[in-house]
């Protein structure tokens, strides 16, 4: 494998969304593919991003980090790369399944959406609040997890200290990459963790509040939306701010 830099972005509301703008990516990251790295980082599992792959103009990437950064995967084979997530044995996960059902705000997602190391559940419009003292609650049950919040819509119970942001940190170190050289992109509240790691930031041009709100130097906003957003945001971090990206 090759690349000196590396763009880990999400899928759904970022690079998808817009076929046409998903193309436009498609062919600008091709001939690109020596020396930028592509990794997608994604609260879908593997096997739902190679149907993607094989049905849409996402370009084939060389991992794939999936349900929500619980799940490091090389792509095409889907070989696991050893050491993620770092937790050791249990992590309290029926327990927590338990607390939490007695919360009529949520609804657990399906089956099929549950993993060893995701708990995942639909919760519209929850205020601050809520979630302030949802973590509280498991806190006092002896529970360090946690808590994300997007789209106004999902919630996910991850181990602590796994996260999208942090499996990210994790994929470019086993790439041998330093921050300056990777580039995360995203829309919303389960990508927030991608931008506090150092990285070159891209938030696309369609993006919930959640993550308009963010204020750095390594944070570049688009006006585009989509893929075409974070197009416009590769080009803005390799052409009008090279200096920025080692
Ligand atoms: C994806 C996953 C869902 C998760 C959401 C937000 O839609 O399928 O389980 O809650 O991303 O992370």
């Amino acid at each position: 494998m090759q690349g000196t830099r590396l763009l880990i972005s999400d899928l759904d509301g970022t690079l998808l969304g817009d076929d046409e703008s998903l193309q436009r990516f498609a062919d600008w990251v091709h001939p690109r593919r020596t020396d930028v790295r592509l990794a997608y980082n994604t609260g879908r599992f593997y096997a739902s991003v190679c149907d993607l792959v094989a049905s849409t103009p996402l370009p084939p990437p060389d991992a794939v980090i999936g349900g929500v950064g619980t799940d490091v995967r090389l792509f095409p084979d889907g070989e696991r790369v050893d050491g993620w997530p770092r937790c050791l044995g249990p992590w309290g996960r029926p327990e927590i399944r338990s607390i939490l059902a007695q919360y009529r705000e949520l609804e657990p997602q399906p089956d099929e959406f549950q993993a060893e190391f995701k708990l995942s559940y639909y919760a519209p419009d929850l205020e601050c609040g809520f979630l302030v003292e949802l973590r509280r609650r498991l806190a006092a049950s002896g529970h360090v997890v946690e808590v994300v919040y997007s789209s106004n819509r999902d919630l996910d119970i991850l181990p602590a200290g796994v996260d999208k942001g942090s499996a990210a940190a994790f994929l470019a170190s086993r790439f041998g990459l330093q921050p300056g050289q990777v580039f995360v992109a995203g829309d919303t509240g389960n990508d927030a963790s991608m931008f506090r790691h150092g990285f070159r930031g891209i938030v696309v041009g369609n993006a919930h509040a959640e993550l308009r709100s963010l204020y750095s130097p390594d944070v570049y906003k688009s006006d585009r939306a989509y893929a075409e957003g974070v197009l416009d945001g590769m080009q803005y971090w390799l052409q009008r701010r090279p200096g920025a990206t080692y």
